[in-house]
């Protein structure tokens, strides 16, 4: 797959299909942050109201690291897995005291904060500091399976390795903002879990998944 053609169409059809998305219209690390967090384990739909009561409650992560755990977790309840909400109180502590109160720019600096995984890192660079940053989340992991007609077991060791590197590969070094939210887009709308709309895709004549005819057999089911 021929990356800059990827990036080329993955950011045309962005231009014209994106989300208009709250956390989209600021390009604040805190609020970029708390964003990614969220939607680790919850749909776009659910997020945005607890998005914006999070935001109207605690506008910055001085007010978020000094307030009660309650506090926090109250706000969080129905979110689920609240063990987000307690190291969302916890980075936001560490971004005051190591960081003095400024989000890190680096992935392995961003890692260091509790809850955030490298593929969180990377949207946090990506989407707040527009550098590169690469992304492996659940979207983009079966985007690229489908793309690459990657067939075993894509949790295993093997896959995790080379979905690492087709995504670092693709990711473009210019308009890193605009992609990250992209290719996020790209999986949540367009090649979805259940009939991916491959007519309306970009990629079609780039998807190795669709040109065997088994995309939407991809990723297979972990091996057992
Ligand atoms: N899922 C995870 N991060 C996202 C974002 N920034 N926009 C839309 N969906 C997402």
């Amino acid at each position: 797959v021929n990356a800059a053609v990827f990036q080329q169409r993955l950011l045309a059809w962005y231009d014209r299909c994106g989300r208009e998305l709250p956390w989209r219209l600021s390009r604040d690390p805190y609020r970029i942050w708390l964003s990614e967090v969220m939607l680790q384990q919850t749909g776009v739909q659910a997020v945005i109201p607890y998005f914006e009561r999070f935001v109207d409650q605690f506008p910055d992560v001085e007010s978020l690291a000094s307030a009660p755990l309650d506090a926090v977790i109250e706000l969080w309840a129905g979110l689920g897995y609240y063990s987000r909400a307690r190291n969302l109180h916890a980075a936001a502590q560490k971004v005051c005291e190591a960081f003095q109160g400024q989000f890190p720019h680096s992935v392995d600096a961003l890692m260091t904060l509790p809850g955030v995984g490298r593929s969180t890192a990377g949207a946090i660079r990506a989407i707040a500091f527009d550098r590169y940053g690469v992304i492996l989340d659940g979207n983009v992991r079966r985007g690229l399976c489908r793309l690459f007609a990657w067939q075993d077991d894509p949790r295993s060791s093997a896959a995790e390795k080379q979905l690492w590197q087709w995504a670092a590969q693709l990711t473009p070094q210019q308009h890193c903002h605009d992609y990250a939210q992209a290719i996020m887009d790209f999986g949540a709308t367009l090649c979805t879990p259940r009939q991916p709309n491959c007519v309306a895709c970009p990629m079609i004549s780039l998807c190795q998944g669709y040109q065997q005819g088994i995309q939407d057999q991809l990723p297979r089911k972990r091996q057992r």
